[in-house]
């Protein structure tokens, strides 16, 4: 891009981060409106709550200040481009989301929005898009299977209150998935306008007796909680699911050795394939959990096995409060993998690097609206 053309981006953008939600705005209203087969694609929920919505055109707005070195945004774009993947976003699909977010932008720039100006945001918008596109292409490459498949639901089984595993196997893939990953599920529930598409994570690294993921019923009102209540109530065994290829980039990193797994509520849900994987490594990982109560313990009788080979250390918050700094002293020399919803992973972090944990140690995976990994 020539370097006229990057001043403006870089001149513009301030003005156009401040007035982002009317971007959003005009942006999701239009492309709907031109293409309302996307209905099914996006999040309904997360649109009328306001996460993803802006998750997807401010990243846009934000990578402008790679735009000297737009190949620095890759290792951002890759989380992304796996949810991309697992939701079937094909290149096909950049050009509509680049001209209704251009459309957006201009009625936000008004008079300001001079041809030149915005000549100079469809580049690079063209530019971002391709580096998504090539990232994709090797993921659609990798990836275990093509598009969505049905499975056959095999197992149901009540982990705690709210959280109902499912197993579910195929006749038509045969695959392999990596502790950490998600899948996504595309279902149809009857009282909803449109299929819905959720990610949601596996629990098991083991395969032989059908996949298994995990579902969180939430919300209770018409805000959140759509799909997770159609697959609590209606999704039994024998039905059929529609899942696209294992996804996501929360994984173990082969040369940690000393490990320290701490999970909140939900956020057992990947991390106990990320203890299995250790466990099989032969490594001695250690395992702190966080849950309101018994009532709300998934993995019960799972964690307890774990408790026989490594140290587990579950405490219900209700009774004994919540994680802090003395369940982690003497830990530091530990590679800490995280998984728990947004507040618990910032409490958490944050009680780790005052306890004198290297940021360079600590992986993590928010659950929840912005993620959109365990749906609603
Ligand atoms: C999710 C960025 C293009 C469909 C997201 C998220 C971001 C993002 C930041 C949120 C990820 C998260 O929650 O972890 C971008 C950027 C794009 C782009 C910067 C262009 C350069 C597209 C295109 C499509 C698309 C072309 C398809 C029409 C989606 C969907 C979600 C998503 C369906 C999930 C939303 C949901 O949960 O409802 N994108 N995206 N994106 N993106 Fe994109």
């Amino acid at each position: 891009m020539e370097l006229h053309k990057k001043e403006i981006i870089k001149a513009t953008v301030p003005a156009l981060e401040e007035h982002g939600t009317t971007i959003t705005t005009v942006f999701y209203q239009n492309m709907f409106k031109k293409h309302p087969d996307l209905l099914n694609m996006f999040n309904q929920t997360n649109q009328k709550v306001g996460d993803q919505p802006k998750a997807l055109a401010f990243t846009v707005l934000q990578a402008a200040r790679h735009i000297d070195d737009l190949e620095a945004i890759v290792p951002a774009v890759i989380g992304i481009a796996h949810k991309h993947r697992a939701l079937n976003v094909k290149p096909e699909h950049y050009p509509i989301v680049g001209e209704n977010l251009l459309e957006g932008i201009k009625e936000v720039l008004g008079d300001a929005a001079t041809p030149e100006i915005m000549d100079a945001w469809e580049e690079y918008y063209g530019e971002i898009a391709q580096i998504f596109i090539d990232v994709e292409a090797g993921m659609y490459k990798e990836a275990e299977w093509d598009g969505f498949v049905p499975f056959k639901v095999t197992g149901k089984d009540q982990l705690s209150d709210d959280i109902v595993r499912y197993t579910v196997k195929s006749d038509e893939v045969d695959f392999d998935v990596r502790a950490g990953q998600y899948i996504t599920v595309k279902v149809d529930p009857s009282d909803y306008p449109y299929e819905a598409l959720r990610h949601y994570s596996i629990c098991s690294i083991h395969t032989e007796e059908g996949l298994q993921f995990a579902v969180k019923k939430e919300g209770t009102d018409d805000t959140a909680g759509v799909v997770s209540h159609h697959m609590h109530d209606d999704v039994q065994v024998g039905d059929t699911l529609e899942l696209s290829a294992p996804a996501g980039d929360f994984l173990l990193d082969p040369a940690d050795e000393k490990l320290l797994f701490i999970a909140g509520g939900v956020g057992a849900t990947p991390v106990m394939a990320m203890i299995e994987e250790a466990i099989e490594a032969g490594k001695d990982p250690k395992f702190i959990y966080s849950v309101q109560n018994k009532g709300m313990h998934p993995f019960k009788d799972e964690m307890q096995e774990f408790g026989e080979r490594i140290d587990v250390k579950v405490k219900y918050s209700d009774d004994e409060g919540f994680l802090n700094h003395e369940d982690f002293e003497g830990l530091q020399d530990r590679s800490v993998y995280i998984c728990g919803s947004m507040h618990f992973m910032n409490a958490m972090i944050k009680v780790l690097h005052e306890v004198g944990f290297s940021e360079d140690n600590i992986h993590f995976e928010p659950f929840g609206p912005k993620m959109s990994l365990v749906g609603e």
